[in-house]
Order: structure tokens, then sequence, then C-alpha cells
């Protein structure tokens, strides 16, 4: 099992969401964040200038799949998500040791897919 981690452009979200759903994607978790991915912004000052690390407003998606399921995820986001321009995010895919779903206490690939 893996944990996908992905930071998207925040108008990107519904699109996104969409294009998991197509692909059979259901459990996640929507966190909105706020992050920096390299772009600065040069500031005046009397002393001359700085450089200023940027934050801004992200939407970060958690999903947790079973390996066959990484893929398509990533595919699904890749599709929805992308602009071209920088800042479209990134996507981090993390080992899971353990899934249990709370309600049947079944654990690891059986919890990770919603029962349809
Ligand atoms: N190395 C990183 N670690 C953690 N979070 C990151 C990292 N890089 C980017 N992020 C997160 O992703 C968001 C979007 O990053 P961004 O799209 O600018 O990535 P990038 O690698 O700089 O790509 P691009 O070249 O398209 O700008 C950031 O605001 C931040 O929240
Ligand atoms: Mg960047």
């Amino acid at each position: 099992m893996k944990l996908i981690k992905a930071i998207i452009r925040k108008d990107k979200l519904g699109d996104v969401l969409k294009a998991l759903y197509r692909t059979e994607v259901r459990g996640l978790t929507v966190t909105d964040v706020r992050g920096h991915g390299g772009e600065t912004e040069v500031v005046e000052t009397y002393r001359g200038t700085t450089v200023k690390m940027e934050l801004t407003e992200k939407v970060m998606l958690d999903i947790g799949v079973s390996d066959h399921f990484v893929e398509p995820t990533i595919e699904a986001i890749l599709g929805a998500a992308r602009t071209g321009e920088v800042g479209d995010g990134k996507i981090f895919v993390l080992p899971v040791e353990q899934v249990v779903r709370i309600r049947t206490a079944e654990v690891d690939t059986a919890a990770v897919t919603p029962v349809a």
C-alpha cells in the first residue's frame, strides 16, 4: 500500500476529484495548505534587494491506495492538474505500513478500497 500526497492548484481540485472518481479512486482527504515551490520574489528594501520566500495557497490530497492503484492515480492527477506553467504542484508516494477500517476492523488492502 502507498500514500499518495498530491499538492495541486486550488482551482484544479474539482477537475482532479472528477478524474479520480473516473479512475475509481474513492477514499481521500483534502487539506488546504500553504507551500513554497521555489518561486521567489525580489523585494526592494532601503538596503537594496532581498529575496522573499513566497508561500502560495495550495490544496493537498492524501490518497491511500493498494499498489496497483498507484499508477492510475498518478495518471489521473497529471491529466487533470497540469497546466504546464510553474507551480502545477507535486506528487509524493510514501510506503504505508498498515491501514485499518474502523467499522469492520479490516486491515491493509481490504481496508484501502471502499466496499462498493
Ligand atoms: N520539495 C518539496 N517538498 C515539499 N513540498 C513541496 C516541495 N516542492 C513543492 N512542494 C509543494 O508543492 C507546491 C507546488 O510546488 P511547485 O508546483 O512550485 O513545485 P515545483 O517542483 O517548483 O514545480 P514547478 O517547476 O512547476 O514550479 C508548493 O507550494 C509546496 O507546497
Ligand atoms: Mg515551483
